[in-house]
């Protein structure tokens, strides 16, 4: 954890998801009342088809309603896209970019990614910019000159604390059930932290960057309490609200 910064825990749902698991939208909703949300935020980011109404259920509640992905361009020809606008029209107020899949089934470059990031500001929403390294680039002793790479490559100049949040997922951690160590994580993160207080200053101090991969109830409480870990991007764990409601409920520990 970071002093002073409020942590961020967020499920992406990645494309699962039909109108039956808003149940779990709901029991999460629900589940996030309470004195702990006043210090950690939650979010969840299901698929575009059920943002709107997931927005809905969530209304007064804390838990906060994001998308996958965004177009870099606020409207125009581009089959199949949702804008960063169309999000925050659905009430979201958060979206994640240049996650590793997309950047693999998609082909996002990091000059994409700070498009999309860019576009995310634009309308209001706070982009999740996604980094991690592959398994060759850990084995070849390249994560943190990856990390580096992409946080420049990655984050636009109107980067806040506000506006932009940090996810590191090692591409090798993300649904293997593997973690990388927690001094390799440690270690990660406090060089990100570093990174971005040159690039940022007091901006880069309050950004939060998350860990994500492989991030389970068994686990949160070890991966969450790491120096500079503010929060978790979580994928299979995300989808039933048990399993994410725990993972948030280790920072009852945490913050007391
Ligand atoms: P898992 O938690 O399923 O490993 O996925 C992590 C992830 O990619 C979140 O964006």
């Amino acid at each position: 954890m970071t002093p002073d910064v409020r942590p961020l825990v967020a499920g992406n749902w990645k494309m699962n998801g039909t109108r039956e698991c808003l149940t779990e939208i709901k029991a999460m909703a629900e589940g996030v009342q309470g004195a702990l949300s006043e210090k950690v935020e939650t979010l969840i980011c299901p698929p575009a088809t059920l943002i709107y109404v997931a927005t809905a259920l969530a209304t007064d509640s804390p838990l906060q309603i994001g998308g996958q992905d965004c177009h870099q361009k606020a409207s125009g020809a581009h089959t199949g896209d949702i804008s960063a606008e169309m999000i925050a029209d659905c009430f979201g107020t958060y979206v994640i970019v240049g996650h590793s899949e997309r950047r693999t089934d998609h082909g996002e470059t990091d000059h994409i990614v700070r498009d999309k990031a860019a576009a995310a500001h634009d309308a209001g929403l706070t982009a999740i910019v996604c980094i991690g390294e592959t398994a060759d680039q850990r084995d070849a002793y390249e994560t943190l000159d990856v990390l580096k790479r992409q946080i420049f490559g990655s984050l636009p100049p109107g980067a806040t604390a506000e506006n932009t949040v940090i996810a590191y997922e090692p591409v090798w951690a993300i649904g293997t059930g593997l973690t990388p160590t927690a001094t390799d994580i440690a270690v990660a993160h406090s060089f990100m932290r570093a990174e971005l207080v040159e690039f940022f200053g007091d901006e880069g101090r309050r950004m939060r960057i998350l860990y994500g991969g492989s991030v389970k109830p068994a686990n949160a409480a070890e991966l969450m309490a790491i120096d500079n870990v503010d929060g978790a991007l979580i994928g299979g764990a995300s989808l039933k609200a048990k399993d994410f409601l725990a993972i948030y409920g280790v920072y009852e520990g945490l913050t007391a």
